[in-house]
């Protein structure tokens, strides 16, 4: 039977796209993959070690287990991409291209790609950013990952290989602890405030930035991935988001749950890669091309993950 191959399974999106999957898919239709980290996911699952600079090995994964589609979310995010440049671009740049261009060797039927607001660099408009904007990005993340979506772009037309992606906002999970990105630091503050501790945040006060509850963001991308090809004008491009709050708004808001709550701002190096990224975008390519919806408002997402962090 064909198999979907998930790259990076055990990062920040991998444990949650799984469960959005599996509301569809049985336990045997799924492959997981990582370069480490997934003794924390359940042996239910069928698990392999997959480094995604390494053409060969993928190759070989897909041919021996007859996959057809590829969800590939293996990548350095943008604060650790800033602390090793050399590393962002090994994995996110080489890793991207030996997925497609293996999917295009081995006749993979699609593949997904995520982006980020990231692709966006300090000219472009700060506000509803448009899909097609001034893209100069400035983290080695967001140049990796806009050369991705012209990649995807590049063997959609040059062999018809049905590449599909979305420019993920910051993704909030009460489920994955903050890892390595620039927008991390409202998971940490909630966990925070869910623990009643104070917090020492690392961006300014002011610092507004496109989010979404990490439910929205999966059910969408299962959504866009499962979309009628012809009903796309974009592959890799597709601007989604909730909401925008800044990390004194998003403390106010928490206020409302846990009283007192108190936040120190020290920025630190992170501060200019969410000074160069839009604070809010126009999503309405994705609302007409495929449907494009979200649940959770701000208030519900802080209520919910405090709940069930406490938990
Ligand atoms: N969440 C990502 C980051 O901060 C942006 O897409 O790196």
């Amino acid at each position: 039977m064909s198999k979907i191959l998930i790259t990076g399974s055990a990062g920040q999106v991998g444990g949650e796209l799984l469960s959005e999957l599996m509301k569809q898919h049985s336990s045997s239709d799924i492959l997981l993959t990582d370069i480490s980290g997934l003794e924390r996911i359940s042996d239910e699952y069928e698990k392999m070690i997959l480094d995604v600079r390494k053409y060969g090995d993928i190759k070989k994964i897909i041919e021996e287990n007859d996959i057809k589609y590829i969800f590939h979310l293996a990548s350095i995010l943008s604060a650790k991409g800033e602390e090793n440049p050399m590393l962002a671009f090994d994995v996110n740049m080489n890793g991207t291209h030996n997925i497609l261009a293996a999917s295009v060797e081995l006749g993979v039927s699609r593949v997904f790609i995520p982006s980020t607001i990231g692709v966006f660099g300090p000219e472009a408009k700060k506000d509803n950013t448009p899909t097609w904007n001034a893209s100069r990005p400035r983290t080695m993340y967001g140049i990796t990952k806009f050369t991705g979506e012209f990649l995807m772009q590049y063997y959609f037309e040059r062999n018809g290989l049905d590449t599909r992606g979305i420019r993920y906002p910051g993704l909030l999970s009460y489920k994955t602890p903050p890892t390595a990105g620039t927008t991390d630091y409202a998971v940490d503050m909630i966990m925070h405030a869910a623990r009643k501790k104070d917090y020492i945040c690392y961006l300014k006060e002011d610092a507004s930035l496109p989010m979404m509850y990490m439910p929205d963001a999966m059910e969408n991308t299962i959504k866009l991935f499962n979309a009628p090809a012809a009903s796309l004008r974009y592959r890799g491009e597709y601007n989604i988001s909730s909401f925008t709050f800044s990390p004194g708004e998003l403390a106010q808001a928490i206020r409302e749950f846990v009283p007192g709550f108190k936040v120190e701002y020290r920025p630190d190096y992170r501060q200019k890669i969410a000074e160069s990224w839009p604070k809010s975008l126009d999503c309405s390519d994705a609302i007409k091309d495929w449907g494009f919806k979200i649940r959770f408002t701000l208030k519900e997402m802080i209520e919910n993950m405090i709940l069930n962090m406490r938990q």
